[in-house]
């Protein structure tokens, strides 16, 4: 089946859009807070520029070779005698998977939206009240907009690659970008940019434990939105003659220049009201619309910008993670992509619910499983341990499964030698090394968790 094809800019959009997501502008910023900051960073940083890039490359060029849903552009690749690769494309599910609580999360910030137009909350204990009380006590609300969430991000996918997912991208990343760097630029002017600028920059290395590592690493994966087979979907729509490394380049760039942003934004806010860093979860939530109060009616416009930007790039990775089931279903079934979405949406929100449900004190028991939730359930399965046993397959696929010449004939004339005996060096030993470690260490995190 002939996929349609991304112009280039709107493939750099699109994957980007993918990559910048809650995990830049909601997740980073609270995981640099818990870990103590500059040291956790840096170890992201190095994460990113060593095993993340090099694993972004390896996964658009499987999509790029294969020009298939997942499970074909793999069966496709593998020789002859490996075809069982195929299994790996299953991983294109994971996806759904993400989506049960990813939808609920942006179904919260849609409410915020609307709650931050009658007022900010002036104290902490209020603002606790009021996400407390919507995740425990207001299943109703929560369901609405967890649904709203859903038609929107299905909308957008049944509009498929060009008319959809490359038009939103194309309007919704620019106008992040700016909303984002609008931000940056005043909170610059604030006495508390030095203070974050050091908390986020200057490594205190007594914070760092082996459980830091290793969410940095698997955050690396999520927030890249590696080992899924998202990028790997896109990128079967490549355009022909774009480069993958170039890309690859400028998505892993813009999204770490993203979080970054959104860190330093978040923490100049917080320490310019003397707010404590550590804040878990809530922290755009709870700690940020407190902070911004101080600030009046400005506040207020601040917030709702802050607001705006993070659900434009929920939306855009959103539509990512259901496009490569969608991409599978019509390939392998021939149905429609109305009936693909169909089925592929509903899966997702109602296990989506349950996710909800299982924070709610009516019906948290009944949504867990040996006293976890189930939201944390999907949570940790996903980003501790199929993401990056999605990187490793894609590492070994590319590493050692496609033969070399294969991968060199491509790559070699968009690195050069040198670049590329680095890149095929990681692939093949530092990636699935760090990825091993990190999943033989999540026994002693799950225990922690
Ligand atoms: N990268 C997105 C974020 O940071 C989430 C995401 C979108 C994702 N597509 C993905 C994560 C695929 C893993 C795999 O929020």
């Amino acid at each position: 089946m002939k996929v349609a094809q991304f112009s280039r800019i709107g493939f750099i959009m699109a994957a980007a859009g993918s990559a910048v997501g809650l995990g830049n502008i909601w997740k980073f910023p609270y995981m640099t807070g818990e870990y103590g900051g500059g040291a956790f960073v840096l170890v992201y940083l190095v994460t990113i520029a060593l095993i993340g890039f090099s694993v972004m490359v390896a996964e658009m060029l499987i999509g790029a070779l294969g020009r298939r849903d997942t499970v074909g552009s793999f069966e496709r690749l593998a020789p002859p005698d490996k075809k069982g690769w195929k299994y790996a494309g299953f991983m294109g599910f994971n996806g759904l998977i993400i989506m049960t609580f990813y939808s609920v999360v942006i179904g919260w910030i849609f409410y915020y939206l609307f709650e931050i137009l009658s007022g900010l909350p002036t104290s902490t204990d209020t603002a606790k009240a009021t996400f407390d009380n919507l995740v425990g006590n207001e299943a109703g609300i929560q369901i609405f907009w967890h649904t709203v969430a859903t038609i929107i991000v299905t909308y957008i996918v049944y509009r498929g690659i060009k008319g959809g997912i490359e038009k939103i991208n194309l309007t919704l990343m620019p106008a992040l970008m700016l909303i984002l760097f609008g931000l940056l630029i005043y909170a610059m002017n604030l006495d508390g940019f030095s203070k974050a600028f050091s908390f986020m920059f200057e490594p205190k290395w007594d914070k760092l434990n082996s459980e830091a590592i290793v969410r940095a690493i698997g955050h690396s994966f999520f927030t890249l939105s590696l080992g899924m087979g998202a990028i790997m979907t896109y990128a079967a729509s490549l355009p022909k003659h774009a480069s993958i490394t170039k890309t690859a380049f400028i998505v892993t760039f813009m999204d770490t220049l993203i979080a970054l942003v959104a860190g330093l934004v978040i923490y100049t806010f917080l320490f310019h009201e003397g707010a404590p860093a550590a804040q878990g979860p809530g922290l755009v939530f709870i700690s940020l619309p407190v902070v911004l109060s101080n600030f009046g009616t400005l506040g207020t416009a601040l917030a709702l910008l802050f607001f705006l930007a993070l659900s434009f790039a929920g939306l855009t990775s959103a539509v990512s993670l259901v496009e490569p089931v969608v991409q599978y279903l019509i390939d392998r079934f021939d149905t429609t992509r109305f009936k693909a979405v169909l089925i592929a949406g509903i899966g997702y929100y109602l296990v989506g619910i349950g996710a909800l449900l299982s924070y709610t004190k009516a019906w948290g028991g009944f949504f867990s499983i040996a006293g976890k939730p189930l939201f944390d359930i999907l949570e940790y399965s996903t980003d501790s341990i199929l993401l990056p046993l999605g990187g490793l397959l894609i590492a070994i696929f590319v590493g050692y499964v496609l033969p070399k010449e294969r991968v060199a004939a491509v790559l070699k004339k968009e690195m050069g030698e040198r670049v590329f005996t680095v890149w095929y060096f990681s692939v093949r030993y530092i990636a699935p090394t760090a990825l091993v470690f990190m999943m033989l260490n999540l026994t002693g995190i799950l225990k922690i968790g």
